[in-house]
């Protein structure tokens, strides 16, 4: 079995891709323990709610410091004994003691070719902005593990998206979502549970 915590900050399209494969026999062994959000209205709270998922809304701004935060979401991802943790539309930095009590059991959905439109300040819709903005032709997804840094972990799956004439950062929002996003976080959850994931010398090995 490998049990998933799913982090979200959002409309939770990306959990829904997650939850569709799992209803649809697709991901064998995979269960989602929980749902948590660093924004309590977030919609992904409520499609967790209506699959009979645990959902929890823990938010920086509830507590003192940064330090009672962090060991309060830690305390909280422990509680569910949970083997690998999915960020999924989640804009929340992952607090440095989570990312070491989960090494390399810590995957997010990037919407861009990683290296390119990513690190700080390149979340959601102003991804597509730039990529606009800069003119490329192609741009897509990326699933990687999380380390300390933003979007500097193992990249694990990538998936191409043509950009289109006439795209507004919306349509191309949505393409690459379809198109790639909800493709290939499945999946790289698919090989994880699979047991066909390794990282030699921080790269990732797909072991076929
Ligand atoms: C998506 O573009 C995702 O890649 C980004 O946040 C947006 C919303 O994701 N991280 P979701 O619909 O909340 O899964």
């Amino acid at each position: 079995m490998l049990k998933l915590a799913v982090m979200v900050s959002g409309g939770g399209t990306n959990l829904q891709a997650l939850i569709d494969r799992i209803e649809q026999n697709k991901l064998p062994g995979v269960s989602i323990e929980v749902v948590i959000s660093n924004n309590k209205s977030a919609f992904a709270l409520e499609r967790a709610k209506k699959h009979g998922i645990a959902a929890m809304s823990l938010s920086r701004k509830d507590f003192d410091n940064f330090n009672l935060f962090s060991e309060s979401l830690l305390h909280l991802i422990d509680s569910y004994q949970v083997d690998l943790i999915v960020l999924a539309g989640c804009l929340m930095i992952i607090p440095n003691n989570v990312v070491g009590s989960y090494r390399n059991r810590i995957i997010n959905i990037h919407p861009a070719l990683i290296p390119s439109f990513c690190g700080d300040g390149f979340y959601g819709l102003k991804v597509h902005e730039a990529v606009l903005a800069r003119g490329v032709k192609v741009t897509g997804a990326t699933v990687h593990f999380v380390d300390e840094g933003t979007d500097t972990g193992p990249i694990i799956l990538q998936k191409a998206v043509m950009v289109e004439e006439g795209d507004t950062a919306e349509l191309l929002q949505r393409r690459v979502m379809e198109q790639a996003e909800w493709e290939i976080l499945p999946e790289a959850v698919r090989l994880i549970a699979e047991g066909k994931i390794e990282i030699v010398d921080n790269h990732v090995k797909i072991v076929k």
